[in-house]
């Protein structure tokens, strides 16, 4: 199965897609980690990356499909997969539609999460991030037993550098203009679209996701 993750910053893409990977035994392909790995590991693609992300605008579309093509193509071909933050563009979901269609697949489920604003701003005002292994935390919502300190990895925690109150609203701005409109290009596609309240707890949308993905 081919799952799509959507919503803007701070919706929790990040905290249900690996937990819905983990239930269907699949893939978690989220590209804002990919990207962040390929600044932490000094690469090219990283190098090009961060002054989009800094500003908290898109990285080019071509950086991101030639990422996701190169990932996706890997795969086996049965293998499940959920795309966390890809697409963020109508021609983003174009050119995976093409990937996709190569490999005889298609998305099978676009799961859109919703919140409003002020949810976003306080959760992404409240996020820790692990330096060394993208593991995600929340001071308000979900602390690490130990301030700081990443449980599973004994890292670091810090605060994204994009999740600035500037950079979030900027964000904010981005996703609007550019990645809400895939939601009806999919209803045009006809794609199975499901739209989640994301303003409740982690297991509740944990399990409204589940719940629409298995119907
Ligand atoms: P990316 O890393 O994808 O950032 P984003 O889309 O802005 O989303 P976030 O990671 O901020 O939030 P999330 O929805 O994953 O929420 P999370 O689960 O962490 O992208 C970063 C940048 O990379 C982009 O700005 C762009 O520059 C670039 N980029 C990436 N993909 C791209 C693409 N395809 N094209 C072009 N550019 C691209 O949760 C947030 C916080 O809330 C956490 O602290 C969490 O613990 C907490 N939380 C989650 N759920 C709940 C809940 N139910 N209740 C309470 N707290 C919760």
């Amino acid at each position: 199965m081919v799952v799509i993750m959507v919503g803007p910053p701070g919706v929790g893409k990040g905290t249900q897609g690996v937990l819905l990977a983990e239930a269907m035994n699949s893939r978690h392909i989220a590209t804002g980690d990919l990207l962040r790995a390929a600044r932490r590991d000094g690469i090219e693609l990283g190098r090009k990356a961060q002054e989009f992300m800094d500003r908290g605008e898109l990285v080019p579309d071509q950086l991101i499909v030639d990422l996701v093509r190169e990932v996706v193509q890997k795969m086996d071909r049965d293998a499940g997969v959920v795309l966390d933050g890809f697409p963020r563009t109508v021609s983003q979901a174009e050119a995976l539609g093409g990937v996709l269609s190569e490999l005889d697949r298609k998305v099978d489920v676009v799961v859109v999460l919703e919140a409003e604003d002020d949810v976003l701003v306080k959760r992404l005002g409240g996020r820790r991030s692990c330096g060394q292994c993208d593991m995600i935390y929340n001071v308000h919502f979900n602390p690490p037993k130990q301030d700081g300190i990443c449980d599973r990895c004994g890292g670091v925690l810090t605060l994204r550098p994009d999740d600035d109150p500037a950079t979030v609203r900027r964000r904010l701005e981005v996703y609007r203009r550019e990645t809400a409109p895939l939601v009806r290009y999919f209803n045009d596609a006809e794609a199975s679209v499901c739209r989640i309240e994301a303003d409740q707890s982690v297991a509740e949308v944990q399990r409204a996701i589940w719940d629409s993905v298995s119907e």
